[in-house]
Order: C-alpha cells, then structure tokens, then sequence
C-alpha cells in the first residue's frame, strides 16, 4: 500500500544521501542493534522510519518482516526507496510525503518502533516540540524508539535552523522511557573539497515505559 499525501509546510529538506541513485547504503548500526534487542514475536510489527530517505532502514525492517510506514518530506528519496523495495515486500510498505511538522495531523497508528537515522536535526527548531510531543505519543507502551541527534559541538550549529540537543536536552525528551543505549561521538572528517567537518551525532535506543 503507497499513500502519497502532498506536503503544505514550508522545510529545508536536504537532498537525501543516494536519492535517484540505484545503490541504497547498509542500514544504521542503531537500527540493526535495536533489532537484536528485540523478543522474537511471530505477531505483526509495525514500524515509523522517520526522514527514511531512500530507505536504508526502512529496507532492512521489511527483511525482518515488518511493516513500515516510511516518511519523507523528499519526493525523490521515497521514490528511491520504491524502487529498491522487493516486490513481494511492497504490501508491507506505505510512504508518506510529508513533512515532520504535519505529523501531528497525519492519524497515524501507534508504532513498535519509530525510528528516525540522521533526520531530526533537520526539523526546523520552531516545529520541533509538537513533532517530537506526537512521536512520543505514536510510540506505543513498551515500544521503541532509535536514532539520531546532533550535540551541540556538530558543525551543523553554525547553519541556521538545525535542531541540535545537548545531553541535558536528550535525558529530558526521553522522560517515560527506560535508556538502553545513548552514545556520542565526535570526529572531523574531510569533505571532498578539502575542509574539515566536526560532527557530533548522539545515537540512542530508548524503550518507552
Ligand atoms: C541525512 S538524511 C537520512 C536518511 C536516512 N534516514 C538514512 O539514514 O540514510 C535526512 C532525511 O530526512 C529528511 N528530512 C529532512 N527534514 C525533513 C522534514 N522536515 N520532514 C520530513 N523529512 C525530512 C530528508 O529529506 C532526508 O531524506
């Protein structure tokens, strides 16, 4: 099943990694640790991938048998995704255009996990706390959350409207939720034009009470 609903809310959506290309990179270590957390279950699984891009995550959640509602505000990385997706697991898919401000208006079900790899710093700032008061609803008792966030040392504080969190900020959005893993790495990397980029990425797992 593939709803498509138009996105009205103005964002900054960057350019999905490997969007329109036919090579979709390996799922997120955050992912495949969160998948062997889990209790085996022959019951259905339903998952969110939030800012799932061409769909790494996404990907390896319907290998494991669940179903995905895969968001993006990107028509081109669901596209993507679309193609790369098996045709015998597409029933288990369905991808939102969308925007993480509508959220809150989309009637979604309350998920398993909802995961979210290296997109919620690209919420805009004034569209963050309703965005992340419905994920926390969407996640359902008991359930999942994995992910991204940026520290406050990631280059990215220099661009205007990113969302990055301190450490502080990131214990307060995971109140009501048992922590299973928060790790943070800093590193700088050199880009392909020579300059060096700091990144400072928070991953966690979180288990909701
Ligand atoms: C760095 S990419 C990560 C993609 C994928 N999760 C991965 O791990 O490869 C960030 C993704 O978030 C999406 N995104 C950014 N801002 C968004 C927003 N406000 N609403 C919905 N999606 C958004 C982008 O279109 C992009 O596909």
């Amino acid at each position: 099943m593939n709803m498509f609903a138009n996105s009205s809310v103005a964002s900054k959506v960057q350019p999905a990694p490997h969007a329109g290309s036919n090579t979709v990179p390996a799922p997120r270590k955050t992912l495949v640790a969160t998948l062997r957390l889990l209790e085996p279950t022959v019951a259905p699984r339903l998952a969110l991938d939030l800012g799932c891009g061409s769909g790494p995550d996404t990907l390896e959640l319907l290998s494991h048998n669940w179903d995905v509602v895969a968001l993006d505000a990107n028509p081109e990385a669901l596209a993507t995704l679309l193609t790369q997706t098996p045709a015998h697991q597409m029933a288990q898919l369905t991808t939102r255009l969308m925007d993480f401000a509508e959220l809150q208006a989309a009637s979604l079900p309350e998920f398993d996990l909802v995961n979210a790899s290296f997109s919620i710093p690209y919420c805009l700032p004034r569209h963050f706390h309703p965005f992340w008061a419905e994920v926390r609803q969407l996640i359902r008792r008991r359930g999942w959350f994995c992910g991204h966030f940026f520290g406050l040392r990631d280059d990215a504080s220099q661009q205007p409207d990113m969302m990055l969190h301190s450490l502080a900020d990131i214990y307060d959005l995971f109140t009501g939720f048992e922590l299973e893993m928060l790790s943070g790495v800093e590193k700088d990397k050199v880009q392909p034009d020579g300059s060096v980029k700091h990144s400072h990425v928070v991953s966690v797992i979180a288990r909701k009470c």
